[in-house]
Parts: C-alpha cells; sequence; structure tokens
C-alpha cells in the first residue's frame, strides 16, 4: 500500500467529539441530500483518477523534489479543523486555532532558543521571507538587501515587490555564502539586510552564519535567516561542524524564516515568520473597519501582512507538534537524522562508482550529482535522459540546473561548452529513505550498465 488511510478511523472518531461541542445548538440537517451526495461522491472518484497524474510523493522511491506528503497527523488535524473552517485573521474567526497558533509558533521560536519572540504562521516561505524583507526595509528605508546566489530566487523579487534595492553575494564551492565578498560588499555600506540562507534549495547548502553575524553587526546590518528547508535541523545530534555551528548561531539573528510545510510534515501551505524582537509588530498596525475587535487581546490579525489564513494550518501544526515535541533525540529529531544519513549513505555508494561525477558531500539531506561526461552540454543532456529513465524504473529525482562558478571546482577536466550544466538532484526527506539507500542506488547502478 501506498497511501495510509488507518488514521480515517481516528478522524471520525476525533470528528464525533467536535460534534459533542455543538451538542447544545438548535436541530439542523447538516447531511448532504442523497442527490447531492451521490453527484459528490462521483467527482472525488473523478478526482481520484486526475491525481493519478502525479509522481508518486509519498512513496520513499520518489527522491526527487522536497516534497512529502504530511504526517497522517497533520492530515487529520487539519481535515477536522475544515469541518468548522475557522480563520486566524482574527479571534472571532478562530478563537481556538489562533491559541493552537501561537504554542506552536512559540514552541518553534523556543526551538530557536528565542522564549520571546513575535512570529506568526504565514501561507509558506515566500511569505514568511516576504515579511522578514519588509520590517528590514521599514527599519533602514532605502538599505540594501544581500543575499547569495544560491539564495532561494524569491529574494531578488520580493526586494522588487517592495521597492528594495537588492544585490547578490557570489557563492564559493560548496555552495555557501562567500563570506570575504560579504565583507567587501559590505565595506562600501548601504547595507540593511544579509539573508543567510541555511538550506540552500539547490544543494542544501548552509551559509556561514556566525561570519555573516559578525560582519553584518559591525556594519550595521540586520540579519535573516532563511531556514525555510533546513530549519529544523539545529535539533539533529549528526550534523557535521561547520553546519551545527550555523545553526547554533540562529539564535542570534533577527529573523528566521522556517517552513513546516517541507521538513516539518505539514499540508502546504505552512510557513512561519519569527522575529527575536517583538517591537517590530508596530510595522503591522492597521486600522480596518472590517476586522473584529471584539476582545482586547491581540489578535494574529494585527500581526501578520496577509489577511485571512487557515485556521486548519495551526491546528494541524499544533497537533504535530504535540506527538513530535521539538527536542534533540525525540522521534522527530531522529528522522531529521536518518535523513542526514541517508544523504550521506547514498552519496558515497554513488562515489564509488567512477561513472558518476559527485559534487560534495550533502550538508544536509540534499545531493547533487551528474553523469561523467566529457563536457557541459554532454552532462546536461544525458542527466535529462536519466532522469526520465529512472521515472520509467519507479525512481523519481529531480534536475537542477547549476552555474559553472559552482561547478567547475569540482569538476576541473569538464569541457565548458555552457555556462550552467544540469544535473541530477535529490532530496531525501522521508525518514524512510535511509532503508531505501541501497534499492535506489541499485536502480541508478543498473542504468549506467
Ligand atoms: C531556502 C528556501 N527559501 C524559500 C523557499 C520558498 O518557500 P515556499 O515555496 O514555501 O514559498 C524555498 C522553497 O523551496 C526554499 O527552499
Amino acid at each position: 500500500m501506498t497511501l495510509e488511510t488507518r488514521s480515517l478511523t481516528a478522524l471520525s472518531e476525533a470528528l464525533a467529539e467536535l460534534e459533542r461541542g455543538f451538542a447544545g445548538l438548535p436541530a439542523h440537517e447538516a447531511e448532504l441530500p442523497p442527490a447531492e451526495f451521490e453527484r459528490m461522491r462521483r467527482v472525488l472518484l473523478e478526482l481520484a483518477r486526475r491525481l493519478h497524474d502525479n509522481f508518486p510523493y509519498p512513496h520513499p522511491l520518489y527522491a526527487g523534489q522536497m516534497l512529502t506528503p504530511p504526517h497522517p497527523l497533520a492530515r487529520s488535524a487539519y481535515a477536522l479543523a475544515q469541518w468548522i473552517n475557522p480563520n486566524n485573521h482574527a479571534l472571532d474567526g478562530g478563537r481556538a486555532t489562533s491559541a493552537l497558533e501561537r504554542v506552536a509558533v512559540n514552541e518553534l521560536g523556543a526551538m530557536f532558543g528565542w522564549p520571546e519572540q513575535l512570529g506568526h504562521v504565514t501561507s509558506g516561505g515566500t511569505l514568511a521571507n516576504l515579511e522578514a524583507l519588509w520590517v528590514a526595509g521599514r527599519l533602514q528605508p532605502g538599505a540594501t538587501i544581500l543575499a547569495s546566489a544560491q539564495a532561494h530566487y524569491t529574494h531578488a523579487r520580493l526586494s522588487e515587490v517592495l521597492g528594495l534595492a537588492f544585490e547578490s553575494v557570489p557563492s564559493d564551492a560548496l555552495g555557501r555564502m562567500d563570506a570575504n565578498a560579504l565583507e567587501a560588499r559590505l565595506a562600501r555600506s548601504g547595507v540593511g539586510l544579509v539573508v543567510a540562507t541555511l538550506g540552500t534549495t539547490s544543494t542544501g547548502s548552509v551559509d556561514p552564519l556566525p561570519r555573516v553575524l559578525e560582519l553584518a553587526r559591525k556594519a550595521g546590518a540586520r540579519v535573516h535567516a532563511d531556514a525555510a528547508y533546513g530549519g529544523y535541523f539545529g535539533l539533529a545530534r549528526n550534523l557535521e561542524p561547520h553546519a551545527r555551528e550555523a545553526f547554533a548561531a540562529l539564535a542570534h539573528v533577527d529573523s528566521i524564516a522556517i517552513d513546516p510545510h517541507k521538513h516539518g510534515l505539514q499540508p502546504y501551505g505552512c510557513g512561519v515568520i519569527l522575529f527575536r524582537d517583538p517591537s517590530v509588530g508596530r510595522f503591522y498596525k492597521h486600522d480596518s473597519p472590517y476586522t473584529y475587535f471584539s476582545s482586547d487581546e491581540l489578535h494574529l490579525g494585527e500581526i501578520t501582512l496577509e489577511c485571512s489564513r487557515p485556521g486548519a494550518a495551526s491546528a494541524a501544526l499544533w497537533a504535530t507538534q504535540q506527538m513530535f515535541p521539538l527536542v534533540p533525540g525525540g522521534p522527530f529529531a531522529r528522522g531529521l537524522e536518518s535523513s542526514l544519513r541517508a544523504a550521506r549513505a547514498l552519496f558515497a555508494e554513488l562515489a564509488r562508482d567512477e561513472r558518476w561525477r559527485m559534487l560534495f558531500e550533502p550538508e544536509l539531506d540534499i545531493l547533487v550529482w551528474a553523469p561523467r561526461e566529457q563536457s557541459a552540454r554532454a552532462t546536461s543532456a544525458r542527466s535529462r535522459a536519466l532522469f526520465g529513465a529512472a521515472a520509467k524504473r519507479n525512481l523519481h529525482l529531480a534536475l537542477a540546473t547549476l552555474p559553472r562558478a559552482l561547478l567547475e571546482p569540482h569538476w576541473k577536466d569538464l569541457e565548458w561548452d555552457a555556462q550552467s550544466a544540469t544535473v541530477l538532484r535529490s532530496c531525501l526527506l522521508k525518514p524512510e529513505h535511509e532503508s531505501w539507500v541501497p534499492r535506489i542506488a541499485a536502480i541508478l547502478r543498473e542504468l549506467q550498465d
């Protein structure tokens, strides 16, 4: 079986409990009339057939993009909350889920060593980063935003949306922000924010955060950590020293974006933005005549850029953190450790085979490699062919087009007939991946035979 279904029993039981909470209301027919139910049933079956047109994300042989279905608890909690459909814009829209959002966000803050912070759930990492850039722009109008060449592409675009100047800092041969280049740029002044990426999208590289912090502080710039992908890895006890030090330094940045819908077992869309200094909440102040003000308590709509937000996302996040507390050594942290081991094991397997070119040892659970060809163009063509051939054997990988500057230091004998090359990429973010590495490696070997 590929799809988990046992959770449906628990969901049904929880639904009956939810119903009990409304027992005092006058009777009202909630069930669909038979004809409508029948139509719904048929549409759902048609939808199930249309959903076949997807890569099999739930299966361990899906080892491509940073995509994985939510934990059954998160999915069930989200579904359960949908029977109410709370809106965490304001307390009137979702009292219970607003309280759950605060608890869940505070737990994430505590994970980063911030017992007090200002934070909330967003629709994803892009919105979380947008809020960090927006606050930086409000604090230092006209100042420039810096992020590395390997940072997520949206930072440049978000800066454009916000009307802020953006500059890219070169990355080094390991896909990390080049600290010397950062130092040189900061020396020219005018920088308001440095974005450090902890877990780049292409290669899972971790920027040298302690050094970034030191340089940015000296220059009077803020530091935002885009930990949308890697944010949870500070819980893992098997990080290599560079990454361990970077995650430990997260406590000292000004803001952090983390995506529970990537490594946090959540359905889309669930991102979180956290600000170390709660006083930045003043920038969010608004006087909406529509917003419900039925309580004196601060409501989350007063500290978010988005208006309506799904209370269900917070219900799911809270529930998941109840079952999987964010503590080193806990079952969730052990899952992350397993992903790290999976990536290292697959790297080691592939590195033994001369027919592959490896980029560098994965810092997190993303690895990048390519078939050994003579030229950049031939590498791209063969990578694409292998991507398709692997999919035919049910192994689903991803492709990444990486710049010559990143690849050349590692692949010195490659003929550069293009300024970039398309390579194979795999995100091993499911804890099950560790036990599937031998099978994944075997399929890759057969493809090269
Ligand atoms: C490092 C990083 N930042 C930001 C994002 C954007 O997040 P989202 O897709 O949730 O908007 C991603 C997505 O892959 C990412 O890897």
